[in-house]
């Protein structure tokens, strides 16, 4: 862990040195915005700093209340309820979901699917078949041959914005293969809501599927700035959720001054929704400047850039490299990602000018040569194989 002072900025003091940040999910840069800040300390001073209990247990607070209906409005389903994390949330929902089916479950999983979604299989105990990166065929595929009764309780799962590579998830055509089939899908949209589609409401909406998808994950800890998450459904499956799911009910709720901090972010992000206009702007001028540099980009279509070196060593060089020269760019290994891939990760802020942008792509591609990688020659870019073909685009 590196040290940071003060909050996650576009320009920060690491260790001691200040640096450019382009690796913080705090990609609106509400965090610390004032309005967000002022209704945590607000919220402390109204409804203490902890919420006591599982809200099974001890009733729901007002807040978190409140934030749940605005959440459902803002993701255009009946219903809404909050979770811990989208740790959690992930683990809670296919765990719940799974339950239904009395052991004969079978979850579909994306073979880049976050940490979170690979252990709610776990904990669902379900049979869990994983398929190609964004591969719709590969799925049906395999949907045929492994569970041709329509009858038998399926979940298809998937991230909507992938955090490691920045691409989007075909989100029409998997809707439809879960029709066709009788599967759940279950979106996970932490790091698409704020970034992507209309008014910054995720790729969920972006494909025009508000309201069809079954559940619907978010976080508040990355756009919106706060921590906790909720998932987004009809009152059938949020009825389910809070009756099933064992990190919502076995765990303390999320504390009031993070929910009604997240709940000032949301309104700032329905207010000013030019603020998720520069972060795609930004992500442009980026991948713009990063091509310029030489580095292949192609897979990318969001705010997480991905540059993919391949050998893990070569990957921690150029991050200290650019860190030296002033960007803090961190990178990221196996198991995080998959071997053979290992990548700096980038990720815009609505806040970073093209200015700093374009400083950022020159120090990126210094420390790159300075370390002895060309950049254009890297491993395997997952997000840009051909099985990502038929892609909704984010922006
Ligand atoms: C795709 C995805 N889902 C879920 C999570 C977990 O969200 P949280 O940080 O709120 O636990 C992350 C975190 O990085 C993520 O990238």
């Amino acid at each position: 862990m590196r040290l940071i002072s003060g909050p996650q900025g576009g320009r920060v003091v690491l260790d001691g040195t200040p640096v450019l940040l382009l690796c913080s999910n705090n990609y609106l840069g509400l965090a610390d915005h004032p309005a967000v800040t002022e209704a945590a300390a607000e919220a402390a001073l109204r409804w203490g700093v902890g919420a006591g209990a599982s809200r099974l247990v001890s009733g729901t607070m007002t807040v978190h209340r409140r934030l749940e209906e605005r959440l459902a409005a803002f993701k255009g389903t009946e219903s809404a309820v909050l979770f811990g994390s989208g740790y959690l949330a992930n683990v809670g929902v296919l765990q719940a979901l799974a339950s239904v089916g009395a052991g004969r479950t079978t979850i579909y999983s994306d073979a880049l699917n976050h940490a979170s979604i690979i252990d709610g299989c776990r904990l669902a105990r379900a049979e869990t078949v994983v398929y190609e990166h964004n591969d719709v065929e590969h799925l049906a595929w395999t949907m045929a041959r492994r569970d041709p009764d329509p009858s038998a309780p399926k979940i298809v799962v998937t991230d909507s914005v992938f955090s490691m590579d920045g691409d989007v998830a075909p989100l029409v055509e998997l809707l439809e293969l879960c029709r066709r089939t009788g599967a759940r899908l279950v979106v996970d949209e932490a790091h698409a809501t704020g970034c992507t589609g209309p008014g910054g409401r995720g790729a969920v909406a972006e494909a025009g599927l508000e309201g069809e998808v079954d559940v619907v994950v978010g976080t508040l800890g990355k756009a919106l700035g706060s921590y906790g998450a909720f998932a987004a459904a009809s009152h059938e499956v949020v009825e389910l959720l809070t009756n099933a799911a064992r990190p919502l009910i076995f765990s303390t709720a999320p504390p009031p001054p993070a929910i009604a901090a997240a709940l000032a972010a949301l309104e700032l992000l329905e207010a000013e929704p030019e603020r998720v206009t520069a972060l795609q702007a930004g992500a442009d001028a980026l991948r713009d400047e990063l091509h310029r540099e030489g580095f292949d980009v192609a897979g990318s279509t969001t705010q997480i850039v991905p540059l993919i070196v391949g050998d893990a060593a070569l990957a921690m060089r150029i991050c200290e490299l650019a860190i030296e020269d002033g960007v803090f760019a961190q990178a990221i290994r196996p198991p995080t990602v998959p071997d053979g891939t290992s990548r700096l990760r980038l990720a815009v802020m609505a806040s970073h000018t093209k200015d700093e942008l374009r400083e950022a792509a020159r120090v990126l591609g210094r420390a790159a040569l300075q370390a002895g990688f060309r950049p254009g020659s890297g491993g395997p870019v997952a997000a840009a194989t051909p099985s990502s073909r038929g892609r909704v685009r984010a922006a």
